[in-house]
Formats: C-alpha cells, sequence, structure tokens
C-alpha cells in the first residue's frame, strides 16, 4: 500500500547530487558504476540489515525499470562506487549531451527516492518490505538554462510516464526488494532559477547570514543600513550559479525568471578540477577522477597526506586563476546585456568559495565599469551553504504542486 505522498526537490548537479526528501537533506557525489559481473554476489546477513540501511546510499545495489534508464546493468553509489575500481559514470562535463539526455539523472534521481524510502520503511518496521514498496511523490528538478529551453518538456514526461511507475530493485539482500514510485506531480526548474526561489523564502538566520556576507564585502560602510530581506527581495536580479559542469546566469526582471536574458555557461568549476587532473597526471599522480580530486581538495590532509595536499593545492589555485579570467569575462557579456536593470548580483553554487580569491574583485571591477553613481552590490555567498540554494528552492516548489494542481483545476470545473 502506498502511504502519504512524499515531497522532493532534486539537484541532480554535475558534481554533487543534493536532494530534500521530507525535510531530509542529502548530499552525496553524481556518480555510480555499472556492474557487468554480478556472479559472486554475497547478500547481506540479517542482523546486518540495520547497518546497511543506516548508510544505504554508499551500500545499495540497484537496477532500475523506466523510461529515464536505458541501460539495465546494477549499479553502486556514493563511496562504494568510488572505491570499487570500476570505471566511473560522471556527468561528462565535456560532451555537449545534456543532463535530460542521459541515464545518469534518472539513476540518481530515482535511487535517492528508493532509499530514502527503504531506510524510512525499514526505521518504521524494523524489517524489510514483504512486498513492493510502492511510492507516491511531488517532486521538482532542475536543467540547466541552456537545456532547459528545448529539453524540459519531454525530461519531465518521462517522469510523469503517463502515470506508470518507475521501479528500482535492490540486490543487497537474499531476495529482490522492489520499490515502485509513482509522480503524482512533477516539476522542471531551471538551474539557478530555483536558487533564487531558495534566497526570496530564506528566513531570519539565513537572512542575517546574507546579510553579513554582503555587507563584509563592502568595509566603506556602502551596505550600511540593508536587511537581508532587502537584499533577497530586490526584483530585479543576476544570479550566478557556479557549479561543477555549468554557470547558470539566472535573471529575474520586475520578480519573475526572465527566460530570454538568462544564460548557461558550459563550464563550471569541474573544469578547473580537470586541468588540475591532467597537470598532475603529467607529474605521475595517480588521480582517476575529478571526483576523487575534488574529495581529496575538501577533506582536511592528514599528517600522512598534507604535503601531497598542498602541492594539489598549488597546482589547482593556477586553474583557479585562470578559470577567474574567463567567468569574469562571460559575466560582462551577460552584464552588457541586463546591466543597465539589475540591482543585485548574487553569486553561489559550490564554485563560489573556491574561486573567490580570483573572482570576486574582477567581477567588481567589470560592474564599475557600467557606471559608479549605481550602488549595485555583489553578495558573494559562501560555497558551504549556497550550494544548497537551487534544492531548497525545488523543494519549496515541490511543496506547492498539489496544491497549485488542485487549484487550476478548481478554476476549470469553475470555469465550465
Ligand atoms: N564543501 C564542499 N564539498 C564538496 N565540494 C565542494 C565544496 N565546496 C566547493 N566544492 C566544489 O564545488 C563543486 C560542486 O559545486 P555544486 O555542488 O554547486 O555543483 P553541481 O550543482 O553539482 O554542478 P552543476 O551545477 O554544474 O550541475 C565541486 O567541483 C567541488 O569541488
Ligand atoms: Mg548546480
Amino acid at each position: 500500500m502506498a502511504g502519504q505522498p512524499i515531497v522532493a526537490g532534486l539537484d541532480l548537479g554535475n558534481g554533487y547530487v543534493k536532494a530534500n526528501i521530507n525535510g531530509l537533506v542529502r548530499v552525496f557525489p553524481s556518480i555510480a558504476v555499472k556492474q557487468f559481473n554480478t556472479a559472486h554476489h554475497t547478500p547481506i546477513a540479517e542482523d546486518e540489515v540495520g547497518t546497511f540501511m543506516k548508510d544505504i546510499i554508499n551500500q545499495m545495489d540497484v537496477s532500475f525499470s523506466s523510461p529515464l534508464v536505458r541501460s539495465t546493468e546494477r549499479r553502486l553509489f556514493g563511496e562504494r562506487a568510488l572505491k570499487s575500481g570500476l570505471n566511473l559514470e560522471e556527468f561528462d562535463v565535456f560532451a555537449r549531451i545534456g543532463k535530460s539526455e542521459v541515464d545518469l539523472s534518472g539513476v540518481l534521481a530515482l535511487a535517492t527516492i528508493a532509499a530514502d524510502r527503504l531506510q524510512d520503511y525499514y526505521e518504521k518496521n524494523e524489517k524489510l518490505p514483504a512486498s513492493k514498496l510502492k511510492v507516491k511523490a511531488d517532486m521538482a528538478t532542475a536543467l540547466p538554462i541552456g537545456e532547459y529551453k528545448r529539453h524540459a518538456k519531454a525530461y519531465l514526461q518521462k517522469y510523469v510516464n503517463d502515470g506508470a511507475p518507475h521501479i528500482v530493485t535492490f540486490h543487497n539482500f537474499e531476495r529482490p526488494v522492489h520499490v515502485e514510485i509513482m509522480f503524482e506531480h512533477a516539476y522542471v526548474a531551471n538551474e539557478g532559477e530555483s536558487a533564487q526561489y531558495g534566497l526570496m523564502l530564506a528566513k531570519d538566520a539565513f537572512l542575517e547570514m546574507i546579510r553579513r556576507e554582503a555587507v563584509k564585502r563592502f568595509p566603506n560602510g556602502e551596505l550600511d543600513g540593508i536587511t537581508g530581506k532587502d537584499l533577497v527581495s530586490a526584483k530585479n536580479t543576476l544570479g550566478i550559479d557556479i557549479g561543477e559542469g555549468t554557470i547558470d546566469f539566472a535573471v529575474f526582471s520586475n520578480g519573475r525568471f526572465n527566460a530570454d536574458a538568462s544564460s548557461t555557461m558550459i563550464q563550471g568549476y569541474g573544469s578547473v578540477l580537470e586541468s588540475t587532473l591532467s597537470k598532475l597526471q603529467e607529474e605521475g599522480y595517480p588521480y582517476k577522477s575529478r571526483k576523487e580530486l575534488s574529495e581529496f581538495l575538501h577533506n582536511e590532509p592528514s599528517p600522512f597526506t598534507k604535503r601531497k595536499w598542498t602541492h594539489v593545492k598549488e597546482v589547482n589555485q593556477s586553474e583557479e586563476n585562470r578559470f577567474g579570467d574567463v567567468v569574469s569575462g562571460e559575466t560582462s557579456k551577460v552584464f552588457s546585456r541586463v546591466g543597465g536593470f539589475i540591482e543585485v548580483i548574487f553569486v553561489f553554487g559550490g564554485g563560489a568559495t573556491p574561486l573567490e580569491w580570483s573572482l570576486f574583485e574582477k567581477l567588481q571591477s567589470r560592474v564599475a565599469e557600467f557606471g559608479d553613481d549605481n550602488l549595485l552590490p555583489i553578495v558573494y555567498l559562501d560555497s558551504d551553504f549556497s550550494r544548497f540554494l537551487n534544492v531548497q528552492g525545488l523543494y519549496q516548489v515541490a511543496q506547492r504542486l498539489r496544491q497549485t494542481a488542485s487549484g487550476s483545476k478548481k478554476q476549470t470545473v469553475k470555469a465550465k
């Protein structure tokens, strides 16, 4: 029996999945590996199931039956994928095939929901489901702005699947466990646009953090007296979402997303990592993927890896400097289109903080070229929380889907 519908905001990033399901936020690398040889598979013993459930994303072994996923192999995720030594399935930040066309998006979306539900079922019942676990979901996800224009409709249809379920099968146990997911309401937004919703709906402590972040970069008091609320409720904004594979320039005019003026640059912080990776490989370092490198850079080094870490960081910094020029150049182009009416610029996403030292001043001087009698604050947000703006916005959108749909149904009934 399917219980209450769940609410899911899914930001399927080129680098990391950020998911919010019924208020629980998860983040894990956007990777999977396909297993071509599953003959020697040992099922988990009954008394180990509890431990498995606590770390389900990093342990699960699942296959899919869904229009979102063409290949039917069993896949591993998270740490188990990273440490399997098998070829990683990653979003290719160079190939121009978008997120809406590759299996990985569907794989990550469905696996995240299935894992969440199985974990929840086990927590409540302390056993595996005896039959199919049925799940109804209201879900919002996003595509890069450039991809949205051409592909959002078809991508949404795949989730909706004419009302038929998507099936995720867990192979970790004595017998397969099936999770059946039906998207009763689904929505596809633009990346960067959803982050802006995350900002607009920000509350107390978060608003204060936004204000602090903004003010600290204007030491001459230009922003004194301005509140967090003033900043996030500006009607004409440019949001720069620095992701791993794309940078989305999301423009809002008169409080609404302006699709004509918004655009995507098809490079992100991942291209810094990729260039660092090739340099390191030339030097003989054994890194295989940018994911491995990113995890290495973002975790504290041990006394044994400190020297290596420092060297890797140095190589990476010279790439960051080069990339800072590219991003500020691209921002100038966007700015020459929209600079006349923009009131606040927000910079966020996982790439924001690593690039700050190279990018912030460059952005500021580009913006200054457009006249200095305008106060145009650049609100540069820390990656630790601003990576989650898209998913928080998507979650808010997903929460409203049922209500909006029933509202519009009532209206059509009335109109008849
Ligand atoms: N605390 C952190 N943990 C992990 N990665 C981080 C952190 N801070 C910055 N990063 C960097 O941020 C990048 C990922 O950013 P983000 O999660 O915004 O991208 P994404 O949404 O996955 O990609 P895209 O928007 O292109 O689809 C990675 O390249 C990573 O190196
Ligand atoms: Mg992103």
